[in-house]
C-alpha cells in the first residue's frame, strides 16, 4: 500500500500565489462579539450535487455547536478555480478564512512551505485520528512530522460517465477499455448527430487531460512524471497528447461549468464525459440539490478509457490557516470534518467516499460502492487538475498551456509548454 502512494505522488515545493477577491456567502463578515462567534468556512461548494455534502455537514456542526454560526464563505467555480484565487489573495493579505479547503499532496504542500498553516498534530492525537486515517494519506498533509489537515474525502478523477441510450442508439455494446476503442466509439456517436464528448470550463479540459495522460501512457509512467525519472518530452508523451488532440476534437461547445456538461450526458444529449465522482452526486442527489436521475438508466459509469485496474485520486482536507480569526470555531469545524458522523453525512451526498477507514460502508451504495471497493484494491495515481502531483503554480502553467491549445490545438507546442512547465515547476 505504502509504495502504491509513494508512486502515485510527487511534493512539490510552491511559491504561491496572486490574484484578486470577490466573494460569497450568506452573511456579512466585520467586527464586534458575533463575528467572534461566526466560522468563516472557505470551499467552492456552492454548487447543484457539491453544495448538498456541506449542507449535510453544516448541519451536524450546527447542532454541536450553538454558540457558533457557520458562515459559508464558498465561492462559486468547479475545482475551486476562482476560490484559490481569492484564497490566495485573502493569505497573502494575511486576512485569511477560519478554516479553508485544500486538496492534500502538492497544493497542501504549497500552503505549509509558505508557512500559512498551523499544524494540527493536537487534533490528531486528541481524537486518535492515526488510527482511522490511511497511514499514506497522512503522509500527504504531513511535513517535517507536522500534519497540517483533516482530509474529509477520497475523490476518484478517472470516471468515464455515459448514457446507456446514447450508446445504444450509436451501436455500442459495452463502454470503452482502450483510448482506441473511445475514439472508434466518439465517431459512431457523432454519426447519429448526438455530442460524442461534453466538456465543460477550462479546467475540465485539464482534467479530460489527465485521464488521457493515464490512458495512454498506463499508470507507472504516469507516476513517473512526477519523480526525476519524468519524460515530458518523449514520443510516448506526444503520442498521448496526440490523443489528446484527436478526443477533443470530439467535443461539443463548451459549457460553463462541470454540472451543465454532466448534465448534457444525464439528458441524452451527449454520450459521454470524464469528470470526477462528484458528478455522481449531481447525478443522483434529488433535485434541487442534483438531478434526481436513475442510475444505469440515465447514467452509467466505467473507468475513464485505459485506466481500469487504476483510482486516481484526490481528496479535499480542511486546514487551520494561522491567524484564523475563530481559531476555537475552525478546531470545532475540523472536528466535525474528521469525525465518522460528518464523513458518513457528507461523503454520500458529495459523490465522495470516506477519508476515515472506519466508515459506515453501508452508506456507500451503487456507485459509491464500486469506488470502495476499487480504492481498497486498485493501483492509485494522483490528479494533476486537483492538487494531488503538481503545485498551484505548475497546474497554473497546465491550465494555461492546454487553453491555447484550445484555441489552436498544435501538439509539438502543448508538449514544449508542458515540457517547460515541468523544467520550471517540477522536481
Ligand atoms: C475538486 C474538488 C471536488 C469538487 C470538484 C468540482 O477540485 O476536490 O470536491 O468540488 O473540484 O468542483
Amino acid at each position: 500500500m505504502r509504495r502504491r502512494w509513494m508512486a502515485a505522488v510527487a511534493i512539490t515545493m510552491a511559491g504561491l500565489l496572486s490574484l484578486t477577491a470577490c466573494g460569497g456567502g450568506d452573511q456579512a463578515g466585520g467586527g464586534g462579539e458575533a463575528s467572534r462567534q461566526q466560522v468563516e468556512v472557505f470551499s467552492w461548494w456552492t454548487g447543484p450535487g457539491e453544495a448538498d455534502g456541506l449542507k449535510a455537514m453544516r448541519e451536524i456542526f450546527e447542532k454541536q455547536n450553538p454558540n457558533l454560526t457557520f458562515y459559508d464563505a464558498a465561492v462559486a467555480g468547479g475545482s475551486g478555480d476562482k476560490a484559490r484565487a481569492l484564497l490566495a489573495s485573502k493569505l497573502q493579505a494575511d486576512t485569511p478564512p477560519d478554516t479553508f479547503q485544500g486538496h492534500a499532496g502538492a497544493e497542501l504542500q504549497g500552503y505549509i512551505k509558505a508557512g500559512d498553516l498551523e499544524p494540527v498534530n493536537f487534533l490528531y492525537d486528541e481524537l486518535k485520528l492515526r488510527d482511522v486515517y490511511p497511514e499514506q494519506l497522512i503522509e500527504q498533509i504531513t511535513v517535517d512530522g507536522n500534519i497540517y489537515s483533516v482530509p474529509v474525502n477520497i475523490h476518484r478523477s478517472n470516471v468515464l460517465w455515459f448514457n446507456p441510450s446514447v450508446l445504444k442508439e450509436a451501436g455500442i455494446s459495452e463502454p470503452p477499455k482502450t483510448i482506441e476503442e473511445f475514439i472508434t466509439a466518439l465517431e459512431a456517436v457523432k454519426k447519429t448527430g448526438k455530442i460524442p464528448l461534453s466538456i465543460g470550463s477550462e479546467w475540465t479540459v485539464v482534467h479530460l487531460l489527465e485521464n488521457v495522460l493515464l490512458g495512454t501512457l498506463g499508470t507507472d509512467a504516469y507516476n513517473a512524471l512526477w519523480s526525476a525519472d519524468a519524460d515530458w518530452a518523449g514520443p510516448e508523451m506526444t503520442k498521448a497528447l496526440e490523443n489528446f488532440k484527436t478526443i477533443l476534437s470530439y467535443a461539443g461547445t463548451p459549457q460553463d461549468d462541470w454540472q451543465p456538461a454532466a448534465k448534457q450526458v444525464a439528458d441524452g444529449e451527449a454520450a459521454f464525459n470524464i469528470m470526477g465522482d462528484w458528478a455522481y452526486g449531481y447525478f443522483h442527489n434529488p433535485p434541487d440539490g442534483g438531478l434526481g436521475k436513475t442510475s444505469k438508466e440515465d447514467f452509467d459509469w466505467a473507468p475513464a478509457p485505459g485506466t481500469e485496474g487504476t483510482f486516481m485520486w484526490l481528496s479535499d482536507s480542511f486546514t487551520l490557516p494561522k491567524g484564523a480569526p475563530n481559531r476555537d470555531g475552525a478546531i470545532a469545524w475540523l472536528k466535525v470534518a474528521a469525525s465518522k458522523e460528518g464523513q458518513d453525512a457528507f461523503n454520500p451526498k458529495k459523490g465522495s467516499i470516506p477519508a476515515r477507514t472506519d466508515a459506515d460502508k453501508s452508506l456507500y451504495t451503487d456507485y459509491l460502492a464500486d469506488a470502495l471497493e476499487d480504492w481498497s484494491s486498485n493501483k492509485l495515481a494522483g490528479s494533476i487538475q486537483h492538487g494531488v502531483t503538481v503545485s498551484d503554480p505548475w497546474r497554473a502553467a497546465i491550465n494555461e498551456a492546454v487553453g491555447l491549445f484550445q484555441q489552436d490545438p498544435d501538439v509539438a507546442t502543448l508538449q514544449e509548454a508542458l515540457v517547460n512547465a515541468a523544467k520550471t515547476h517540477g522536481q
